[in-house]
């Protein structure tokens, strides 16, 4: 689902400060002379939900055999360098260790594939430059007000892991018809948020407007909320989302009006193409404008920062008014993102609490890149270290296995544990041991199988930091008792899976051994 625009994103801050080639390119550009492949260029990709075509500009100097230039989308810029040899160039953008464009220059044209993907781009004209935004300097910093939301991790759907672009209403009008027949509204999943590509245009008044995919918004939610539901939306500080749509740079009041009007519960605000016009280090001062623009809705709308884990957010998400943070880039539908996201909340776990947590990314339950196992393993991980439990799977079109992990009530009373604490990891060998405390004194314990081949996981009391005596403890995918032996179980853990229990203490003065 990703597009040029969306790995845009990864674009890193330090490669925006490069000053824009020399006008005198842009004059030149494209003309084959004795300046070869020197000049700026223009592609443009398909045709956007919004009628305006993605773009990119290719901006390069040519000396010798090497290359050095800028590649600018709407959403982002980044240096790149290269070569050519007689008519084939190379292009090396970001860290990436295979070029990003590759092809040759014939008839004053470049003819390759960008990303993999079959591109040409023609002398730039001044039309097809991309738009320059006037800076708007962030506000100076104070904690904003707490909204009392998301005491317990936020728990619903999200369209991304499985529309990406192509979501319109009808599949969020689905999505929440699916989250009541499933039951999965009545085991705690009641936002239905609507990710990137809903955005049109703004209007002469500057009103954002939603692009042909959803007819109006407010009727939207409406719907949602008249299911028991809460209906999310999406947008990001820069002036595009990941995707090349309008977003809230220079609105952020008025777009936090908007949709408070509209009736939104919840916002994603995703970084983007702001980091084209601010430094890194603005990061919280304009996560704070648009928290503060919320709270002065008056309406009750978590807020959910999208920018990737930059700059410590765990530290000060909370005093911009945020309820959830994401710590990662984007999961992937794969054992080796899911794990890698969630092992990098192990040293975030002091900052998750309730009103505020740690967001390891979306669930790819039963989007079928991962077996069941792994899938089992995401379920318990996330409810492990207290993380939002947003569904990003088709809803529809559910497997029995898939409801039996997403709809697993004895995993989701972990994730939703009043006490808000988040486990952290213990690993030994190929097992790794995360124990959640829990509120009735407690805890939750999961042993990962990381290796390939069948393992045996001992689970010590002694070890778990109870606060009383063990009464029973249960295993939360067999749903059955286990019983522990002079304080110590063991089972087989099959690859990628996990061996999740949860044990019970008696807190009293008279324990029942
Ligand atoms: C970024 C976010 C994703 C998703 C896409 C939409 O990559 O991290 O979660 O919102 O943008 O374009």
């Amino acid at each position: 689902m990703k597009t040029k625009f969306t790995m845009a994103v990864k674009m890193r801050r330090t490669t925006n400060r490069l000053l824009l080639l020399s006008f005198g390119f842009l004059l030149f550009g494209g003309s084959v002379s004795a300046q070869g492949i020197t000049g700026r260029w223009a592609t443009y990709g398909k045709k956007m939900w919004n009628g305006h075509w993605e773009q990119e500009i290719i901006g390069l100097n040519q000396n010798g055999s090497v290359i050095t230039g800028t590649f600018e989308s709407l959403t982002g810029k980044t240096n790149v360098h290269g070569t050519i040899v007689g008519s084939h160039f190379e292009i090396y953008a970001w860290d990436r260790k295979t070029p990003a464009l590759v092809g040759d220059f014939v008839n004053g044209e470049l003819h390759g594939t960008m990303f993999g993907r079959p591109f040409v781009a023609k002398a730039a004209r001044p039309e097809d430059e991309i738009p320059a935004v006037e800076y708007i300097a962030p506000p100076s910093l104070h904690i904003v007000l707490k909204n009392g939301l998301a005491k317990t991790p936020p728990m619903g759907w999200n369209s991304w892991n499985h529309f990406g672009e192509d979501v319109t209403e009808s599949d969020i009008r689905a999505a929440a018809d699916a989250l009541v027949s499933s039951g999965m509204r009545d085991a705690g999943y009641i936002y239905v948020n609507i990710d990137g590509t809903w955005e049109g245009r703004r209007d002469s008044h500057g009103n954002l407007l939603p692009n042909r995919k959803f007819r109006h918004i407010q009727a939207l939610a409406e719907y949602v909320h008249s299911k028991g539901l809460k209906i999310g939306i999406y947008s990001s500080p820069g002036p595009y989302d990941c995707a090349g749509y309008p977003t809230s740079y220079g609105h952020e009041q008025q777009d936090a009006i908007d949709f408070a009007r509209w009736g939104i519960d919840f916002i994603k605000y995703d970084w983007c193409s702001a980091e084209k016009i601010y430094h890194d280090d603005q990061i919280r001062a304009v996560y704070q404008k648009m928290g503060d623009a919320l709270v002065a809705t008056g309406r009750p709308i978590v807020y959910s920062l999208c920018e990737y884990g930059r700059e410590d957010v765990q530290e000060w998400g909370a005093d911009v008014g945020g309820n959830l943070w994401r710590t990662t880039d984007d999961i992937h539908d794969s054992w080796g993102s899911m794990i890698a996201n969630v092992e990098r909340q192990a040293a975030f776990a002091p900052y998750a609490g309730p009103g505020h947590w740690n967001d390891p990314d979306m669930l790819e339950i039963g989007n079928g890149g991962m077996t069941s196992d792994e899938y089992r393993t995401q379920m318990s991980l996330w409810a492990l270290v207290a993380a939002p439990l947003l569904a990003g799977n088709n809803l529809q079109k559910m497997t029995e296995e898939t409801k039996s992990i997403l709809l697993n009530k004895e995993v989701i009373v972990i994730d939703q544990d009043l006490l808000g604490k988040q486990a952290v990891p213990e690993r030994q060998g190929d097992l790794e041991t995360w124990i959640k405390p829990l509120s009735d004194g407690g805890a939750a314990v999961g042993v990962v199988n990381l290796g390939s081949s069948t393992k045996t996981a001992t689970i010590r009391t002694a070890g778990l930091r109870l606060r009383g005596t063990v009464t029973h403890a249960r295993n939360l995918w067999s749903h059955e008792e286990v019983q522990f032996a002079q304080g110590v179980y063991s089972a087989t853990v099959m690859p990628h899976a996990t061996l999740l229990l949860r044990i019970c203490v008696q807190t009293g003065p008279n324990p029942r051994e």
